[in-house]
């Protein structure tokens, strides 16, 4: 594990950035797996303002996000898809029909798991993983307890992450109970990964995060054994662990 601390949320974007930047210029084809909630929105803005001045291009890139609510459509504001289109996929020259999302809507979610599966196998791998954390130490929608042989999959959401993401919609009731997400095992199957933490309220995690063992009751702790895994934090992030790297 490779841990860059930044010194706040400018600076942990910013070196974001210049890892997923980097793939971007140096693979011809690159795969990028990509994630919601407020942390990577700065990454976001500075993916598309380098896109605009033409430093980087998504022209021959694939995206897979994570996650996505069961219930909720690209026109809900709440949804990831309507998210990745205002945060990021219509301000770039990514080709949309490359751009994957999986759907909560599906008539039948089993057969869209398994197929958004096989689309990411066909085409190889996901080359970097771009990851947040929930409080409760979740990766994708992950929570506590999945197994970490899991492949996408429909997930319960824990009520704690149903109070903590209600802040994105207009009342907590609005709030899903379920969701489609990637599973572990499709995270650690990625080349890179590469997990973003900003802010006090998540310093409880970071230490949580660094003290765990490699367990099922805190999903993040698996990536500690991913072979190509970066932690990018910022000082407030970090400030609640004992032992610093
Ligand atoms: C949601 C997403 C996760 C994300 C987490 C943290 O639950 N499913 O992928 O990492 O929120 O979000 P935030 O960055 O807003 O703290």
């Amino acid at each position: 594990m490779k841990i860059i601390t930044a010194k706040d949320y400018a600076q942990l974007s910013k070196a974001a950035c210049d890892i997923v930047s980097d793939k971007l210029k140096k693979i011809s084809q690159p795969v990028l797996g990509l994630a919601t909630g407020s942390t990577p929105e700065g990454l976001y803005e500075c993916l598309i303002e380098r896109c605009n001045m033409g430093e980087i291009s998504f022209r021959n890139a694939t995206t897979f996000n994570l996650d996505e609510y069961v219930g909720l459509d690209e026109t809900h504001p709440g949804s990831y898809q309507y998210y990745m289109k205002e945060k990021l996929f219509n301000h770039i020259d990514l080709p949309i029909e490359r751009a994957n999302v999986p759907s909560g809507t599906d008539a039948d979610l089993e057969a869209h798991c398994k197929a958004y599966e096989e689309k990411i196998r066909e085409i190889g791998k996901i080359d970097i993983q771009v990851l947040g954390i929930g409080v409760n130490g979740h990766i994708g929608f992950n929570e506590p307890g999945t197994s970490f042989d899991s492949r996408t999959h429909v997930v319960e959401l824990d009520p704690s992450t149903i109070e903590v993401n209600s802040r994105f919609f207009d009342s907590i009731d609005e709030v899903p109970g379920k969701a489609v997400t990637m599973g572990i095992q499709t995270i650690m199957d990625a080349d890179e990964v590469v997990l973003i933490i900003s802010g006090e309220n998540k310093a409880d995690t970071v230490a949580a995060f660094m003290e765990s063992d490699v367990t099922e009751d805190f999903p993040a702790s698996i990536l500690k054994k991913h072979p190509n895994f970066t932690l990018i934090v910022d000082e407030a992030a970090y400030s609640k662990v004992q032992t610093k790297a």
